[in-house]
């Protein structure tokens, strides 16, 4: 099995790029930008990486973020992220990163998006991998400050390709940001969200109905509202699960006890994704293995999964083809 997933051809659909910034080169960045940090070894910071909830996490991931000041820190770290992808075979991957996180700390944005996607077409050339940018809004932040960052965005329009919602959930309702989905959508970006993650079924909802949505990040608190999973099935809309974040940040209280397989089993489409790897424990394949060992899942399910991430992505129907094609003949070789 686990050579069989590691062979798998796959696609990454949850991936926040400031969350796989692995210790060793988060101290490499530091020390080169003279920026201290409050731990004084690799092993010391790996050990902090102990989370009750996503806020506990969130306050981490922002620290280490804060490491990160010049195009080539981006693009060093993107570049690390596609070096991984290659030794898993993810053939295509769409990349989260939260422009507010840097602009905040005064990093220009341009600074960030010339970094990042100067990495994504290094490794289209390097691997023959190909990604999707998704600009993802704080929403612990205001609206207004929203706003700022689309606009800031527009003339690097032709490198993005959707807009995300992340960061604290609870009492951040995606109704907070309709606006500027709204104006999102009106330039061109894919609107998609993390919703019910240790938000409610509601905050689900909110993100299919007020910010049209076109792929659910996480989605676990779905199963909560059979009306909405049975609304969710009826949209033909992809959920972007993340097994080991998941456990790491207690929304599950281990793998066994997770819904992939019901969720599948209901007829809902999962895709499985690492979220912030330097954080929780594994990269993509990390996350299939051990949900596989967990759940017991098969190899139809696996590649029922990755079929799903690549059927699920934003890219358009000639490259999903090639991609299902090259998955398909796997399969029937390996099967
Ligand atoms: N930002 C990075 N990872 C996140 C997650 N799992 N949920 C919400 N915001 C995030
Ligand atoms: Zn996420």
């Amino acid at each position: 099995m686990k050579a069989f997933i590691e062979n798998l051809p796959k696609a990454e659909l949850h991936l926040h790029i400031e969350g796989s910034l692995e210790p060793e080169l988060l101290f490499e960045i530091a020390q080169r930008n003279k920026i201290k940090i409050p731990y004084d070894s690799v092993e010391a910071l790996r050990k902090a990486y102990q989370f009750d909830c996503l806020q506990d996490f969130l306050d981490i991931y922002y620290q280490g973020a804060q490491v990160l000041l010049t195009e080539q820190d981006f693009y060093d770290l993107t570049y690390a992220y596609f070096q991984k992808c290659d030794a898993q075979n993810v053939r295509h991957t769409e990349i989260m990163f939260d422009p507010q996180t840097h602009t905040e700390r005064g990093v220009a944005f341009e600074t960030v998006i010339n970094g990042i996607s100067k990495a994504c077409e290094a490794a289209e050339k390097d691997f023959g991998i190909s990604s999707f940018l998704i600009m993802s809004y704080l929403r612990h932040m205001t609206e207004a400050d929203a706003f700022v960052t689309l606009k800031q965005s527009l003339p690097f329009k032709d490198k993005i390709k959707a807009v995300g919602l992340d960061s604290s959930e609870k009492g951040n309702p995606p109704s907070k940001f309709q606006k500027v989905f709204e104006a999102s959508i009106n330039e061109g970006y894919i609107p998609l969200a993390h919703a019910g993650e240790e938000g409610p079924a509601e905050y689900v909802w909110e993100a299919l109905d007020l910010l049209h949505i076109k792929r659910i990040d996480h989605g676990n608190n779905s199963l909560q509202d059979e009306k909405l999973v049975q609304e969710i099935i009826k949209r033909d809309m992809a959920l972007t699960v993340c097994p080991l974040s998941n456990k790491a940040l207690q929304v599950v209280p281990d793998l066994t006890k997770h819904p992939l397989k019901k969720m599948m089993d209901m007829g809902l489409k999962v895709t499985v994704n690492s979220d912030d790897p330097a954080y929780f424990g594994g990269q993509v394949n990390q996350n299939y293995i051990e949900i596989q060992e967990a759940l017991n899942l098969t190899k139809a399910d696996l590649y029922q999964l990755a079929r799903n991430s690549f059927a699920y992505s934003l890219l358009d129907d000639e490259v999903k083809t090639k991609y299902l094609e090259e998955l398909e003949i796997y399969y029937q070789m390996n099967n």
